[in-house]
C-alpha cells in the first residue's frame, strides 16, 4: 500500500475540502433536518443504515490494517476461513435483513394516503406546478409553484402530469413520488415545523427540470385559513395609473388566453394563475423574485430564463408596455 495514502497530512487535506460539503447538510431542502412526521422517518433509518456502514467499514478496514500492518505474516488458514464464511455470508445477510425489516416496517405509514383532511392536488407541468386546493365554500382554487400547508395536520397530495414524468419532492417533509401522466399517485405528508422549505422535481423530464422547485410554506393553522380564503378571493384592481395600463395591455395583447386572473376576463388554462401571482414567494417557479424587475425580464425572454419554457417572448412590446405589465402583475397580491 502507497504510505504517503494514509499520510494524515493528506487526510487532513481530505477533511478540510469535504467540509464545506457539510453545509449541504442542512437548510430548507434536506432530508438530513427534517421538519414533517415521514422525514423524520426516513432521516431515522438513513442514520441507523450509516450507522452500521460505518461500523463494517470499520470492522474491514481494521482487518486489513492488522494483516498489513499489525502482524503482516501468514496466518492460520482455518481462521482465515471462518473470517472469509462469517464475514463474507452470514454476516451480510443479516445486517441487510435487519435494515429491510427496519424498512419495510416504515413503509405502511409512509405510503399511506390521508383519506381525511385537507387533499391538495399538484399537476407537473413543462416547468412548474399547477397546485389546486379545495375551498371552505366548496370551490376551487388554483395556484402555482407554491404549496402552503397548516402545521401538525396531515394532508394528502393527489399528483397527476399531462405529458412527461415528474417527481414531487420536498425532502424536509418527506419522502418523494414520481408524477406520472395518466395515473394519480398520492402521497401524505405531515409537517411539525412552521417555515419555509424547498420542493424539487428528481425525475429528469427535459430541458428546465432544474427548473421547476417550488416553495413550501409551512403555517399556523390560523394563518393558513386566512391565507386560502385570501387565495380564494378575486384579484385586487390596479393600483394606480401605470398598473391600470399593465391590466388594458395585459388583456389587449392576448395575455388572458393562456392566464386567469380571477375577476377580470382573461380566464386561460394553459399557464398559471396568475390571480394572486404577486403574493408568492417565487416567480416561474423558484427562478426569479416577484417584483416588477423580474416580471419584466420573464415577459421580456422568458426561454433565457427557462430554456424550453411554452410561454413566447414578447419583447416586441414596446418598453412602456411591458413595464407596465409588470407593475400590474407585481401587484397583485
Ligand atoms: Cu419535472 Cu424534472
Amino acid at each position: 500500500m502507497d504510505a504517503t495514502y494514509l499520510s494524515p497530512r493528506s487526510w487532513g487535506w481530505r477533511a478540510l475540502i469535504a467540509l464545506p460539503l457539510l453545509g449541504g447538510c442542512s437548510g430548507p431542502q434536506s432530508t438530513l433536518q427534517p421538519a414533517g412526521v415521514d422525514a423524520e422517518q426516513i432521516a431515522r433509518l438513513f442514520w441507523w443504515m450509516s450507522g452500521f456502514a460505518i461500523l463494517i467499514w470499520g470492522v474491514v478496514i481494521g482487518c486489513a490494517v492488522f494483516v498489513t500492518y499489525i502482524k503482516p505474516r501468514s496466518h492460520d488458514s482455518r481462521v482465515a476461513r471462518w473470517l472469509i464464511l462469517g464475514g463474507g455470508v452470514v454476516v451480510p445477510p443479516l445486517v441487510l435483513g435487519v435494515l429491510l425489516a427496519f424498512g419495510l416496517s416504515l413503509l405502511p405509514s409512509l405510503s399511506a394516503p390521508a383519506e381525511d383532511g385537507l387533499q391538495i392536488s399538484v399537476s407537473g407541468e413543462r416547468w412548474w406546478r399547477r397546485v389546486r386546493y379545495p375551498t371552505p365554500s366548496g370551490g376551487t382554487v388554483e395556484l402555482a409553484n407554491e404549496v402552503r400547508l397548516p402545521v401538525g395536520e396531515r394532508v394528502g397530495f393527489r399528483l397527476t402530469s399531462p405529458d412527461v414524468i415528474h417527481s414531487f419532492w420536498i425532502p424536509s417533509l418527506g419522502g418523494k413520488v414520481d408524477m406520472i401522466p395518466g395515473r394519480t399517485t398520492r402521497l401524505s405528508l405531515e409537517p411539525t415545523e412552521v417555515g419555509v422549505f424547498r420542493g424539487a422535481c428528481a425525475e429528469f423530464c427535459g430541458t428546465s427540470h432544474a427548473l421547476m422547485n417550488f416553495r413550501v410554506v409551512v403555517m399556523e393553522p390560523d394563518a393558513f385559513d386566512t391565507w386560502l380564503e385570501q387565495q380564494a378571493s378575486p384579484a385586487r384592481p390596479p393600483q394606480g395609473e401605470v398598473a391600470r395600463r399593465g391590466q388594458e395591455a395585459f388583456l389587449a395583447n392576448g395575455c388572458g388566453a393562456c392566464h386567469a386572473i380571477r375577476g377580470t376576463s382573461a380566464d386561460g388554462v394553459l399557464g398559471p394563475d396568475l390571480t394572486h401571482v404577486g403574493s408568492r414567494l417565487s416567480l416561474a417557479a423558484g427562478t426569479l423574485p416577484t417584483d416588477a424587475e423580474s416580471f419584466e425580464r420573464w415577459i421580456s425572454h422568458p426561454d433565457d430564463i427557462k430554456p424550453g419554457v411554452n410561454m413566447p417572448a414578447f419583447d416586441m412590446l414596446p418598453a412602456p408596455q411591458i413595464h407596465s405589465i409588470a407593475t400590474y402583475l407585481s401587484q397583485l397580491e
